[in-house]
């Protein structure tokens, strides 16, 4: 009796697929992590000053002056800080278009790399509240039960307890927080954009705000009834995630099918 010679298993193509993807995978959000890091921990350069001054004169000097200084209606941007622009910009309230009783966001028409150049302009104006960096913003040591405490007493009067926005005083409103991330958040807070109060690092300490930070984050993901939210592994890890699972699912059956075929 003679032995069939050995065949490679039909599933060795799989497992060598699924490593690859895994591995790339990895690399992938090792390297989007490296990136994003080094943007918010970035000095400003003075082409990167200059660039933005010639920004801020095509796009914001018409209502807040030629060198930031306001005009009789428009408010100064000296002093207001790098946090100021990135929440204004990020959120597409300014450049702002119609007035109304309250600046609502819209597309934005800016690129990351303009917004941070504006924002180190009016930085260079006068001191003021920084962009957090990525440890200001990092929350997982946070305690979350302080955080709703902090939520309750200091927020909810006007974004609702549950954090999805309410109506203020002669048609303006406190937005829903369902969907901004945590550096918009920590830029409302240290800002007071409009109607809503400053909560500076003295009044509100940092720890205080990442507090904060994870309530919202529960909030947030709190509205997932039997969906699988992935707890809060972020919009990278889950890209990956789909993309690992996914594609990985589509070759197996690829590569199942032609060993049955074979
Ligand atoms: C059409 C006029 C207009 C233009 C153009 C405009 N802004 Fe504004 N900006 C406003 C008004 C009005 C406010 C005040 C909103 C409020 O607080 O009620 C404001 C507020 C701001 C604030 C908040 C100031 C603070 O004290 O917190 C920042 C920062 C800002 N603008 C940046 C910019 C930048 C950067 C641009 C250009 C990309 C720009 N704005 C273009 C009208 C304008
Ligand atoms: C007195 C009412 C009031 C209180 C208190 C208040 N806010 Fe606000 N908040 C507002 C208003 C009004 C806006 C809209 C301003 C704007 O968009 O320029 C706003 C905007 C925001 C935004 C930006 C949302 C977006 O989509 O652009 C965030 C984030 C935010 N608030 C978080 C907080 C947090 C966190 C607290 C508590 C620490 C808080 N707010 C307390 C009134 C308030």
């Amino acid at each position: 009796m003679t032995r069939a010679p050995r065949r490679r298993h039909p599933f060795a193509g799989v497992a060598v697929l699924l490593v690859g993807l895994v591995a790339t995978g990895t690399a992938f959000a090792a390297v989007n992590a490296g990136t994003s890091a080094q943007a918010s921990g970035a000095v400003a350069s003075q082409t990167q000053v200059e660039a933005g001054r010639q920004l801020y004169v095509e796009g914001c000097a018409s209502c807040h002056g030629i060198a930031g200084e306001g005009t009789e209606e428009y408010p100064s941007l000296i002093g207001t800080g790098a946090a100021a622009v990135d929440f204004q910009m990020q959120t597409g309230k300014m450049p702002a278009t119609s007035p109304g009783v309250q600046v609502i966001g819209k597309p934005r028409n800016y690129s990351d790399d303009e917004i941070a150049a504006i924002a180190a302009y009016v930085a260079s104006l006068g001191a003021g509240p920084a962009i957090p960096t990525a440890a200001e913003l990092d929350f997982a040591g946070a305690d979350l039960s302080e955080g709703g405490t902090l939520f309750r007493t200091n927020c909810m009067q006007c974004h609702n307890f549950a954090g999805k926005g309410g109506a203020l005083s002669d048609g303006a409103f406190a937005p829903s927080l369902m969907d901004v991330d945590s550096k918009i958040i920590w830029e409302a807070m240290l800002t007071g954009p409009q109607n809503m109060p400053i909560f500076s690092n003295e009044t509100l300490p940092p720890e205080s705000k990442q507090a904060i930070l994870k309530w919202i984050d529960h909030l947030q993901n709190d509205k997932d009834p039997g969906g699988l939210a992935l707890g809060s592994m972020g919009p990278v890890s889950e890209g990956v995630f789909v993309w690992i699972v996914g594609l990985g699912l589509v070759l197996a059956v690829t590569v199942w099918i032609g060993a049955k075929v074979r």
